[in-house]
């Protein structure tokens, strides 16, 4: 057996023991994704963070997705295998900008996306992600003006599919946002016959140019159901594990070679076995921002499907 498969094998021994959930972003490095009980977007996570009957959620993600399974399962114990897994986009928003920013347009509800943390979306009124985003902003019925955080990115997308007026914040995702159009024209060039498939915080221009417009599982849709052999993928390198997997018949080409997210790439399993051993890196929200910031996310989880 080599080093690896023991890392695996003591891996699912401590899930058992513990009773535990090994959850993972579709970002996680293969040998994650592998181990994962559920990969999937940032929906389908925290979707399954509300229901589990697990004692313990490992969440092999980044900060505040650990953090939104703590928010929905208080009773649970929800572990971030490395504490070092950030996300620079919710950096972006901080509690006091936004409410300077409330201030400025009183009366507008907050659109935040979950990219964000616990404190931001407790002054927020509905979540979002990139697979609900439009739904969610059109099941506002009674604003015809919103404030979205952080994304401005998804926030340009959003607006093409709601008669909303959307204020955007100045987030960005750094990964997404290197997309350049001449690496995508360069791509298209090489395999003309592909599809192109980006995510929604990819930049307008380079959106522009898509296919096909989706979350992270979204990508796993398309790619399954479409007839094409061949796709341009524009999203975090993380994606192309499972796209080849589970279509070894079709070919998937990364818009360029430095699509990585380090902070999806920093929990390696070494780290899911010391926290499962000893039980650290817990994550826990106080009560003064776990119910405001719950109550975004079930708002959010309530708002029906298509
Ligand atoms: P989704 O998996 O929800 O599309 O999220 C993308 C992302 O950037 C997560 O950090
Ligand atoms: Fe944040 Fe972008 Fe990394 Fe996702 S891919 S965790 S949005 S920096």
């Amino acid at each position: 057996m080599n080093d690896s498969d023991y890392i695996e094998k003591r891996i699912r021994k401590l899930l058992k023991e513990r009773n535990a959930i090994l959850l993972a972003h579709n970002y996680q490095r293969d040998e994650i994704q592998e181990i994962a009980d559920i990969s999937g977007d940032s929906l389908a996570l925290s979707q399954e963070a509300a229901r589990t009957d697990a004692e313990v959620i490992v969440f092999c993600g980044v900060h505040f997705m650990a953090e939104s399974a703590s928010i929905l399962s208080p009773d649970k114990t929800v572990l971030l295998p490395n504490l070092d897994a950030g996300c620079p986009m919710a950096d972006m928003v901080t509690v006091e900008k936004l409410r300077q920013k409330k201030a400025e347009y009183p009366g507008i509800p907050v659109v935040c996306y979950v990219n964000s943390s616990a404190a931001v979306k407790a002054e927020s009124d509905i979540c979002c992600t990139s697979a609900n985003a439009v739904r969610v902003i059109n099941s506002l019925n009674d604003s015809k003006r919103i404030l979205m955080i952080p994304d401005m990115n998804l926030s340009y997308y959003a607006a093409k599919f709601t008669d909303k007026d959307i204020i955007p914040w100045k987030g960005f995702c750094p990964t997404h946002h290197r997309i350049k159009v001449e690496d995508v024209m360069r791509m298209k060039e090489k395999h003309p016959e592909a599809k192109l498939v980006v995510h929604p915080e990819c930049t307008p221009d380079v959106v522009a140019l898509a296919d096909h417009v989706c979350s992270t599982s979204g990508m796993y849709r398309y790619a399954r159901e479409t007839d094409a052999a061949e796709f341009i993928i524009g999203t975090e390198m993380g994606i192309l594990y499972r796209l080849r997997l589970e279509n070894p018949d079709k070919r998937f080409y990364l818009i360029s070679d430095d699509l990585i997210c380090n902070n999806m790439k920093v929990t390696v399993l070494k780290d899911v076995v010391f926290a499962l051993e000893n039980m650290v890196n817990v994550i826990n929200v106080p009560e003064h921002i776990r119910i405001p910031a719950r109550k975004a996310l079930e708002r959010m989880l309530k708002v029906p499907r298509d």
